[in-house]
């Protein structure tokens, strides 16, 4: 049981998360593509990242007996003009997304709804990490833009696969 209009929103936000993991996918084939094996390993992890935030709200409504509609998503964009542009597209849609996020909590509040407000605290949270790593992302591309080894090695260095988070809410099909 979820208050109806947190179950409205947080549909429409299964679909916002699929939406950030196909981008990021979009984004993996370009540094690929470019032959910078970190950065898209880099987006490729981060892309199976959202996909799991979708299973998350997913396996929460179930919980609650909700309904579940599993939405279409608008394409991505799939061509970029300089190394700087699909990072500054994620960094805008992880902003995006914090305000999609902090909009969800503010309806849980106005409704009362106490689990819900208690389930979006960890996505709080995330997107707080997800700004700033991605806002650190793009000063080292932005710096080292004419020398892809750098960037590289930065990213093999200080970006690594995600480590177990013991908080995190389950992940629908995964468990
Ligand atoms: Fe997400
Ligand atoms: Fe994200």
């Amino acid at each position: 049981m979820a208050a109806p209009r947190f179950v409205d929103q947080l549909n429409i936000q299964i679909g916002n998360e699929f939406a950030a993991h196909q981008q990021y996918v979009a984004i993996a084939v370009y540094f690929d593509e470019l032959t910078m094996p970190q950065l898209a390993g880099f987006f490729y992890r981060q892309a199976l990242e959202e996909r799991d935030h979708a299973m998350m709200m997913v396996q929460y409504l179930r919980d609650a007996d909700e309904r579940v509609t599993i939405p279409g998503v608008a394409s991505p964009v799939t061509t970029f003009e300089t190394l700087e542009a699909p990072i500054e597209l994620a960094l805008q849609q992880e902003k995006d997304v914090a305000e999609q996020i902090n909009e969800l909590t503010g309806i849980a509040r106005d409704e009362r709804d106490f689990a819900s407000d208690q389930f979006m605290q960890w996505f709080i949270k995330e997107q707080v990490e997800e700004i700033a790593t991605m806002s650190d992302l793009l000063t080292v591309v932005r710096r080292s833009k004419d020398d892809i080894e750098d960037i590289e090695e930065w990213v093999a260095r200080e970006t690594g696969s995600s480590e177990d988070d013991p908080g995190a809410p389950a992940i629908a099909g995964s468990d």
